[in-house]
């Protein structure tokens, strides 16, 4: 059974499922809210919980770590259209990505990984499909609030540098935290201290030219 309230938040129906510490349950009702700022609930058999719980304690509530997953990606396509032609880079694709989880995207060369990538990390959108990040569709989402989820929750790391050959390092690193709207004394702090985590506080007014491979 789940609460009304975490019914609606995570789109649960009679029959939707649901997991808890890894384990697949099948919501059979919905109940009301025992009170309104009480939390999101989710009541399992008891004898289910003791055995799911790391610490089973005594009492007839327990504390199950629910795992929504950090991404959940539904009937995602992305199809280009060059020169008349159809090219299917992703088909119906369909992915969950959890907490504290590694992936690694494998594959045939030209067989859609730097196209997930792109979707994944908000930079291009599906053709079809859903891309739920932290429970909004960055598929849909307007272009500011994916600039802003892209801005403060992903890293990326490419294979070239991307380092713009005029600004220095300091003003590199701040050209990230400028789609943030950090004000300049701020931004100045962080790069300092970001610059300086990483042995380079002294190479600030530097041009990426001027720098080592390394650095
Ligand atoms: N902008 C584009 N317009 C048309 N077709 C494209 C475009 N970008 C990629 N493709 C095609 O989409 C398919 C998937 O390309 P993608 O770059 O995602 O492959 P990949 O798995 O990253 O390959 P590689 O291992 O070579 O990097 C390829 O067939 C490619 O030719
Ligand atoms: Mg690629």
């Amino acid at each position: 059974m789940v609460d009304a309230n975490y019914a609606t938040a995570n789109k649960l129906k009679v029959g939707s499922t649901v997991t808890l510490a890894k384990t697949k349950f099948t919501v059979i009702g919905i109940v009301t809210q025992p009170q309104a700022s009480s939390p999101p609930e989710v009541y399992i058999p008891l004898a289910r919980a003791q055995a799911l719980a790391t610490d089973p304690g005594t009492g007839n509530s327990i504390n199950v770590q629910h795992e929504t997953p950090i991404y959940r990606l539904a009937g995602v396509s992305k199809i280009y259209r060059k020169g008349g032609r159809e090219i299917p880079a992703v088909r119906d694709l369909d992915l969950e990505i959890r907490a504290g989880e590694w992936l690694a995207v494998q594959g045939k060369t030209g067989h859609g990984k730097t196209t997930l990538l792109q979707i994944l990390g908000g930079l291009d959108r599906p053709t079809r499909g859903r891309v739920e990040f932290g429970g909004q569709d960055l598929a849909t989402a307007n272009e500011a609030r994916v600039r802003k989820v892209r801005a403060s929750s992903f890293g990326f790391i490419f294979q070239t540098f991307n380092l713009v050959p005029t600004l220095s390092a300091q003003e590199n690193v701040e050209a990230a935290l400028i789609p943030l709207g950090v004000h300049l004394a701020q931004r100045r702090a962080r790069v300092a201290a970001a610059l300086d985590s990483v042995g380079l506080g002294d190479r600030a007014q530097h041009l990426p030219g001027e720098l080592s491979g390394g650095q």
